[in-house]
């Protein structure tokens, strides 16, 4: 006799078969113009403990995509005037069409730091972080001190514990939002281009607190994704990219296979903004030999 244990985690809680899915969801703003779809049907599944990187130029729609998925911006209607059912699902909580408590329990799940930071400026960060835990978690104040110190040493601004958003400077800031992210202890973290407008040496520093402070992948582990227009960010953040081009995926797999056979335009996308780099540190990111041999033989 054999047993299944594949979808059954630790505590023998039956794991959900998939995470977040996305089936063919297409989203126009009105105001955008007339009609003009800014997603023309998206498609992808995530697994639980999957650590995936949503790449694209900038306006593509990435940030749309993350939003629908968390359930803050609605998809279109279909002809009917609702929302296909199973468009878009956490857990298997349909998030459009759910009931409201099962939708509230599944956001409790997730983490998102948002492009533009969006910390209160009104609180310091000591408080920003605090104010997501008490409305989330139901640890106690001591529990949350913890945590609180925890992170804030982990994104190395345990200084700046009292002070407000606009003291801090940029990178900064998009550190405060990856603590706060992550302060609620989610099963799902979701990063909006967190290296957007810096440096080189500061988004380096950001994506390894993100891989670090974000860890336990894996089976029962928790899902990490981050959205970037960034190519480098992309392939050093998770094996498996989601390539997203004039809102639909025109690739989705793991970038070394990406890099040498997909289309045309997704090898340019992925070739053009690495071969600029030094051989040395081109190596260092794991390119396939192949690819390395054409562009730098
Ligand atoms: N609320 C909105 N109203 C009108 N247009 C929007 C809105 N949100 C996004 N868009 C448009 O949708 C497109 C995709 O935007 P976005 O999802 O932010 O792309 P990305 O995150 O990949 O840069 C852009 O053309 C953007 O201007
Ligand atoms: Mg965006």
């Amino acid at each position: 006799m054999s047993l299944n244990i594949s979808s059954v985690n630790m505590n023998g809680k039956r794991l959900e078969s998939t995470l977040i899915s996305l089936k063919s969801v297409k989203k126009s703003f009105p105001s955008a113009g007339d009609g003009v779809a800014v997603l023309k049907g998206i498609s992808f599944a995530i697994e639980p403990g999957e650590r995936v990187s949503i790449l694209g130029p900038g306006g593509c729609g990435k940030s749309t995509v993350l939003k629908i998925a968390v359930g803050l911006v609605e998809p279109d209607k279909s002809a009917d005037g609702e929302i296909p059912v199973g468009a878009v699902t956490l857990g298997n909580v349909d998030m459009f069409r759910g009931e409201k408590p099962d939708i509230a329990r599944v956001l409790r799940q997730v983490g998102m730091a948002f492009q533009q930071g969006a910390l209160f400026d009104f609180m310091t960060v000591r408080e920003n972080l605090l104010f997501a835990m008490e409305n989330m978690t139901s640890l106690t104040p001591a529990e949350m001190e913890e945590v609180l110190k925890g992170l804030l040493t982990g994104v190395k601004l345990g200084h700046t514990e009292n002070q407000f958003p606009y003291e801090l400077s940029g990178g900064m800031q998009r550190r405060v939002g990856i603590a706060r992210a992550l302060a609620t202890d989610p099963s799902i973290a979701i990063f909006d281009e967190p290296t957007a407008g810096l440096d080189p040496v500061t988004s380096t520093i950001i994506l390894n607190m993100i891989l670090e402070l974000g860890g336990r992948g894996g089976e029962g582990g928790r899902t990490l994704l981050v959205a970037t227009s960034n190519v480098e960010i992309a392939i050093r953040f998770a094996r498996r990219v989601i390539l997203i081009n004039d809102g639909a995926v025109v690739a989705d797999g793991p970038w070394q296979d990406l890099i040498l056979k997909g289309s045309d335009w997704v090898r340019h996308f992925l070739g053009v903004r690495l071969i600029g780099l030094d051989l040395a540190y081109a190596r260092g990111l794991n390119l396939p030999q192949q690819f390395l041999d054409a562009h730098w033989g």
